[in-house]
């Protein structure tokens, strides 16, 4: 057997190195944090889409005492993108999670659904989405939703 390797590049800054556009992104993944509906984990998750034309749609955690029935921030906001502006490419997604001390140090890092759905919209608009994954210690910005995922399951797999 042939050992092999997976490399992942990142970037990993401070919010104030962000580019102008990057940071408004943060900003408003930040600002959707206030409509988390989270009675259960206490724990607000913000989202924030950039559309090809600039619209941002943000998205934030929505539980449910059946806790299955609740989604992640990340998919409430790009099934939103999606179900409004069909045509809008997806160019990147910004993300933040805050328990009841402020936002994380640790960063939300999207779970495995959530990578999977945004990998979906990739395929779809043939475009990789810049991912921006914001913590108290700095933010994290992938290429594309498969720095994530590797080895993902794409329709092309089936092929
Ligand atoms: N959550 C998100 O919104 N996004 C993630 O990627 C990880 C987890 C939410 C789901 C739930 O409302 C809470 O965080 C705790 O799991």
């Amino acid at each position: 057997m042939e050992k092999k390797e997976l490399k992942t590049d990142y970037l990993f800054g401070s919010y104030e190195e962000l580019e102008a556009a990057d940071r408004n992104l943060v900003d408003a993944s930040l600002k959707a944090t206030t409509h988390s509906y989270s009675p259960y984990s206490h724990f607000r998750v913000g989202a924030a889409v950039l559309l090809a034309d600039g619209t941002i749609v943000q998205g934030a955690n929505q539980e449910n005492a059946a806790y299955p029935s609740g989604l992640c921030a990340e998919r409430t906001a790009v099934f939103s993108a999606q179900a409004q502006y069909p045509e809008q490419a997806v160019k990147a997604l910004a993300l933040v999670g805050c328990n009841e001390q402020g936002v994380t140090a640790i960063p939300a890092w999207p779970c495995g659904a959530c990578r999977q759905v945004i990998l979906e919209v990739e395929e779809r608009y043939h475009q990789p989405i810049r991912i921006l994954v914001a913590s108290s210690k700095g933010v994290y910005i992938f290429h594309s939703i498969k720095d994530l995922l590797p080895f993902c399951f794409v329709d092309g797999n089936m092929k």
